[in-house]
């Protein structure tokens, strides 16, 4: 048998990781600020983490939700406390998309609407109703094409009020800061008027903080920036730093029946401790604070560099701008720099997505690489 190939992978054969590097099976060593597509919320093999895991396999791996299982209450508070949602309920599976569905879901059943108002640029994953929202008609087919659905900017007003006093709309969903599209945030104005509108016609807003979530920009949710309370939010990425584990914060406003959502692996022990031992690191190691520290350190730095044209996002969700396209720097990065980085549907930005307890030398050896990089770039097209 074979894979189905539709991924299309870079050459390196890793081997082991620690921290915020990667080592491959020749024992060459890579920075890793691309953190797995920003999952790596603690860095690599975090030993309270691993210790976590070994000791809760060793006990009980897994048994489904038909039986209580205590880790995920223990989850659902220390989540609530850290993300200032206490009063919210949780619903657990495992993965982004599967969260994006659910929201979706429970929106619906309230407004018994389907109408789903999204934005341009945006990307909320891969299943039907998530990709139905996606902007990127290349990955959507005639199963999902049928989802009533609309994109707008962000900063349009006057189309949003059009599209809520529709009465068919059953949620507004925006990223808190738009990942794929190149680190693209819809503004703390915007995410105001969106509440604001969203609150006045009785709609859900639903923000994705899949990959903006758990402390990557400075705040453990980017929305915080706007002091907005969504109705729901979607979380992943981070929430394991590496297992899959996925979630849906709820608002009270929204009451839970027996049935109405479900899945086998949601919310298992090893995943549940995996979230847990993730939050009590990010507490203990105040991971958020080093996120803001370290943030606002690069930003300063990059904008400092000649080359770049502009600096996005916030925290460690950060797009570099440049005037040509990033592939080639990418890959220089990559292959002469060993420096893991990511790219965005926007071919001039380079994102980076570390670790969030990656350190000041770290950070400061990725700028080293990135000018030594840029320079060679210069020398070859000279
Ligand atoms: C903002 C956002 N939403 C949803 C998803 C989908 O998550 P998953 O790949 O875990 O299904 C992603 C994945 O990159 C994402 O960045």
């Amino acid at each position: 048998m074979n894979l189905f190939e539709v991924y299309p992978t870079c050459s390196l054969n890793l081997e082991r990781a620690y921290g915020s590097f990667l080592f491959d099976k020749r024992g060459n060593s890579y920075l890793d600020f691309y953190g797995g597509h920003a999952v790596l919320s603690i860095g690599h093999s975090h030993p309270f983490y691993v210790k976590a895991l070994k000791k809760q396999l060793s006990k009980i791996g897994f048994y489904s939700n038909v039986v209580l299982i205590t880790k995920q209450q223990e989850l659902t508070e220390k989540l609530g406390i850290l993300s200032g949602y206490e009063d919210y309920q949780l619903f657990l599976c495992n993965s982004g998309a599967e969260a994006i569905e659910n929201a979706l879901k429970i929106a619906s059943f309230q407004t018994k609407t389907k109408k789903v108002v999204a934005f341009k640029g945006a990307f909320h994953g891969r299943t039907s109703a998530a990709v139905s929202i996606t902007d990127n008609t290349k990955i959507i087919t005639a199963l999902n094409e049928n989802h009533s659905r609309i994109f707008l900017c962000h900063g349009d007003e006057k189309s949003l009020i059009s599209e809520l006093k529709g009465g068919d709309v059953c949620a507004v969903i925006t990223e808190g800061i738009q990942g794929v599209a190149g680190i693209v945030t819809p503004g703390v104005d915007f995410l105001k008027k969106l509440i604001r509108n969203c609150h006045r016609y009785k709609v859900p807003l639903i923000i994705d903080e899949i990959q903006s979530g758990y402390g990557r920009s400075g705040y453990f949710f980017s929305h915080k920036a706007a002091d907005i309370r969504p109705d729901l939010i979607t979380i992943a990425k981070g929430m394991g730093n590496g297992f899959p584990i996925a979630g849906v914060l709820i608002s009270p406003l929204f009451k839970a029946f027996y049935g109405m959502l479900g899945t086998t692996f949601g919310g298992n022990y090893l995943a549940s401790v995996a979230a847990l031992s993730v939050l009590e690191v990010i507490k203990k190691e105040e991971i958020i604070e080093n996120v803001g520290l370290i943030g606002s350190i690069a930003i300063e730095y990059f904008k400092k560099i000649p080359q770049v044209k502009n600096v996005s996002g916030s925290g460690l969700i950060l797009g570099i701008h440049f005037e040509f396209p990033v592939l080639y720097l990418k890959e220089s990065l990559l292959f002469k720099k060993n420096v893991f980085i990511g790219t965005a549907s926007n071919p001039l930005v380079l994102r980076l997505l570390p670790p969030l307890n990656i350190s000041k030398r770290e950070m400061h050896l990725f700028i080293e690489k990135l000018q030594n990089a840029l320079a060679n770039i210069e020398n070859d097209l000279s």
